[in-house]
C-alpha cells in the first residue's frame, strides 16, 4: 500500500535498513519496556520487535497508520492513538522506559523541552533514543559561545548530558539524574 508523508504530521519514513539497525542498536532493550513515539509505517517499529522487549507501547497520532500496525503486528504491543504532547508518560508503566523515537520534525522540540520541564523525582525513562532534524540536534549539543547556542541548548544541557551516538542519532540516558546523549 502507497502511504503518502503527511507534512502536518512532520511524517518523514525511514527506509535505510542499516540506519534502523544503527538506531535500535543504540540501547539494549531486550526484556524491558519500551517506548515509541510516532512509530508511522512501523519500519523501526519491526526492528524493535526482532530485539525481543518485555512491552511495546507505540503512541501514534495518526489514526490509520495505527490501525495499519495493529494490522501488521501481533507482537505484545499497546496501541495508543493520542498526541504525544497530550499524554502522561509517568503513568504508561511503573517501570522506566527506553524511548525511541524519529520525532515528527515539526513539534521535536516541543516534546523534548516538555520531557525535559516535566522531570520531577521519579523519571519514567532510562534512554532517550531521538531523530532530530540535524540543525535542531545541533542546537541541542552546542556548547556556550558557538552559533547554535541557544534557548535550547541551555535547556537541555541543564537535566541531560548530552552525546552524539551518530549523525542521526541522539541517545540520551539517565545518570545520577542528568541525563546522557551519545553520539
Ligand atoms: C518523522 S515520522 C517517523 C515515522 C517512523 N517512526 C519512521 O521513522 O519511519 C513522525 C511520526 O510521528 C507521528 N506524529 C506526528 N505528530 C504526533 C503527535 N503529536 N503525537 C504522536 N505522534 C505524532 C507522525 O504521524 C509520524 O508517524
Amino acid at each position: 500500500m502507497m502511504i503518502r508523508a503527511k507534512k502536518s504530521l512532520g511524517q518523514n519514513f525511514l527506509i535505510d535498513d542499516n540506519i534502523i539497525k544503527v538506531i535500535v542498536n543504540c540501547a539494549s532493550i531486550e526484556n524491558k519496556e519500551v517506548l515509541e513515539v510516532g512509530p508511522g509505517t512501523g519500519n523501526l517499529t519491526n526492528e524493535i520487535i526482532k530485539k525481543k522487549p518485555k512491552r511495546l507501547i507505540l503512541i501514534e497520532k495518526d489514526e490509520n497508520l495505527l490501525n495499519i500496525l495493529k494490522e501488521k503486528f501481533s507482537y505484545n504491543i499497546d496501541f495508543i492513538n493520542n498526541d504525544i504532547l497530550q499524554v502522561s508518560e509517568n503513568k504508561l508503566s511503573n517501570n522506566k522506559l527506553t524511548v525511541f523515537g524519529n520525532l515528527p520534525y515539526n513539534i521535536s522540540t516541543e516534546i523534548l523541552t516538555k520531557w525535559i520541564f516535566n522531570l520531577k523525582n521519579e523519571v519514567w525513562f532510562d534512554k532517550l533514543i531521538l531523530l532530530f532534524q540535524k540543525e535542531v540536534a545541533d542546537r541541542i549539543i552546542s556548547k556556550f559561545n558557538t552559533s547554535a547556542y541557544g534557548r535550547l541548548s541551555i535547556i537541555s544541557n541543564w537535566k541531560l548530558d548530552i552525546k552524539k551516538k551518530l549523525i542521526l542519532c541522539l541517545n540520551l540516558l539517565i545518570q545520577n539524574q542528568k541525563l546522557k546523549v551519545h553520539f
